[in-house]
Order: C-alpha cells, then sequence, then structure tokens
C-alpha cells in the first residue's frame, strides 16, 4: 500500500471517517503504529518531555527532532509521517523556517511537517507550503508557549479566546494547512472549528468533535509521566509490564538462572574431548 496522503485526510473528513493520529519517534514504536493501520505518525516535540527528560519542549534541538524523524520514515511505509519543527526553528527568520522545514523532507524522509501558532504563524505556513511543503498547524495549548501560557492549559474557555481560536483556524485553512491539530480545547469550541473547516481537525485535550485524535504514544499505553492526565486513555499497563520483566532478568541474573542451557552455545563432541586435555 502506498502513504497516506494529505488529501486523502481530506476525503476522509467529506467522507465522514475519523482519522487516527499517534505519536511515534523510533522503530518499535512505528512498527506498532503501522500494523494498527494508525493514518498519522508525529514525529512531535514531546520526545523532548517523553525520551529526554526536559521539563519543556524549548530545549529540542532540529539535530535532536532529524535523529527521530529519519528512524521513524526509514521504518514506515503506509503512514503519512509529520514532523514537528522544534521551538526557534521557525520563529524568528522566514529563510530559516523554509530551510528548517525542507531539512525534514530532504534529510528527514517525512511527508509533512507541523508548527504551533495561528494568525502570527500564517506567513510562515504559506511559503512552506509554495515551497511544497504540507503544513500540520497547531492550536490551542501549544507547548512551546508553556512560559506564557502558564498554568492555564485549557484554551477558549471564555469568548474572546475561543472567538479567536476559530478565526486562528480560519486563517491556517487559508494558508494552506492540510490539517489543524487543536490541544486542550473545550469541545464545544473544537467542534464548532471543526464544522467551520473543510480541512479536518485533529484532537488532543479537544472532545469528540473533531475529525482525528491524536495521543502521545507512551502516555496511551501507560508508559510515561503523562499516563494519567486528564485527557488520556491508557489503552495498557506497558510500564508495568516492563518494570515486571526487569526485575524477573534482575532477579535470575542474580540467582544465577538465566542464562538457562537453551540460551548457550555448545562445542562439538570431538573439539570439547581435545579443549579438556
Ligand atoms: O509533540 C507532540 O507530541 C504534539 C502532539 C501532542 C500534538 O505536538
Ligand atoms: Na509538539
Amino acid at each position: 500500500a502506498s502513504r497516506v496522503t494529505p488529501g486523502d485526510l481530506t476525503r476522509l473528513k467529506a467522507d465522514g471517517k475519523r482519522i487516527v493520529a499517534l505519536t511515534a519517534y523510533d522503530r518499535p514504536t512505528a512498527m506498532v503504529c503501522e500494523a494498527a493501520g494508525v493514518d498519522v505518525i508525529l514525529v512531535g516535540d514531546s520526545l523532548g518531555n517523553v525520551l529526554l527528560g526536559y521539563e519543556t519542549t524549548l530545549p529540542v534541538t532540529m539535530d535532536d527532532m532529524l535523529h527521530h524523524v529519519r528512524a521513524v520514515a526509514r521504518s514506515t511505509h503506509q503512514a503519512l509521517v509529520v514532523a514537528d519543527l522544534p521551538f526557534l526553528s521557525y520563529q524568528a527568520d522566514q529563510a530559516e523556517a523554509l530551510r528548517n522545514a525542507g531539512r525534514f523532507l530532504k534529510e528527514g524522509g517525512a511527508q509533512a511537517v507541523k508548527l504551533e501558532g495561528g494568525s502570527r504563524s500564517a506567513e510562515t505556513i504559506e511559503r512552506m507550503v509554495t515551497a511544497g511543503i504540507p503544513v500540520m498547524g497547531h492550536l490551542g495549548y501549544t507547548p512551546q508557549s508553556a512560559h506564557v501560557f502558564g498554568r492555564n492549559v485549557v484554551q477558549g474557555r471564555d469568548v474572546d479566546v475561543a472567538t479567536t481560536l476559530v478565526h486562528d483556524a480560519l486563517v491556517l485553512e487559508e494558508a494552506g494547512c492540510f490539517a489543524i491539530v487543536l490541544e486542550c480545547v473545550p469541545h464545544e469550541v473544537a467542534r464548532a472549528i471543526s464544522e467551520r473547516l473543510r480541512i479536518p481537525t485533529i484532537g488532543i485535550g479537544a472532545g469528540n468533535g473533531c475529525d482525528g485524535q491524536i495521543l502521545v504514544f507512551h502516555d496511551a499505553v501507560g508508559w510515561g509521566p503523562g499516563a494519567n492526565l486528564k485527557f488520556v486513555k491508557r489503552y495498557a499497563n506497558v510500564g508495568d509490564i516492563l518494570r515486571q520483566a526487569v526485575s524477573d532478568y534482575a532477579r535470575e541474573v542474580r540467582e544465577g538462572v538465566f542464562p538457562a542451557a537453551e540460551h548457550s552455545f555448545s562445542m562439538s563432541a570431538e573439539a570439547r574431548v581435545l579443549f579438556e586435555q
């Protein structure tokens, strides 16, 4: 099967079918997503928190991202691979933004990029789309602005911010985005945006009225610090399974139980005779 394209996502929305997206940062997680038929794999800058141990996504670099985008692109052939532009890779300068986005396609093997922000990002998005780079938008709670938001995670509970979100979503569609992530937005606002747009919305903490859903892989399988967030549903307890496996391994090594005979190699009978003389 050939890869899902941005146009396929618009068709899914038009046909009333929901889009399935997850993050993946490496080969094993990407292969699990592909085997399950996930439409969109996002190599999110959330890898800064999930894999690299940062408190926010702000320290993540282009090189960090490229390292993981390549691994995911090499390991997949069906899903649309979207690469997340990290903090300061697209905000400072238009030419730099275009080159960084292009690197994700040219060197990373991704098929699209994602960046945060509404009207402030519209010109940047237009330039990328003009250059042939499909762009996914991201509105609502945008983690690269964590220090601006502070503890105000949900965006659009009041009419002013809700109205701005609707306006920004229309601006992003007009700028050429093929889809928009809505993060931590009241379900009423996310549904209204989804109904106004031709392009699909992909929700995370944005209720059931979006055209698709995304979660951080590790949160969805119960393997990481975010698994207890309100908007996460934990579909497995992979962390518990891994902790059990590693403590069994440690015990068996300490007790001399592992490796058993079946995990060991033998010499030939003739060689053994000569060797033991
Ligand atoms: O980095 C990320 O994982 C994201 C998704 C949560 C949308 O941006
Ligand atoms: Na992100």
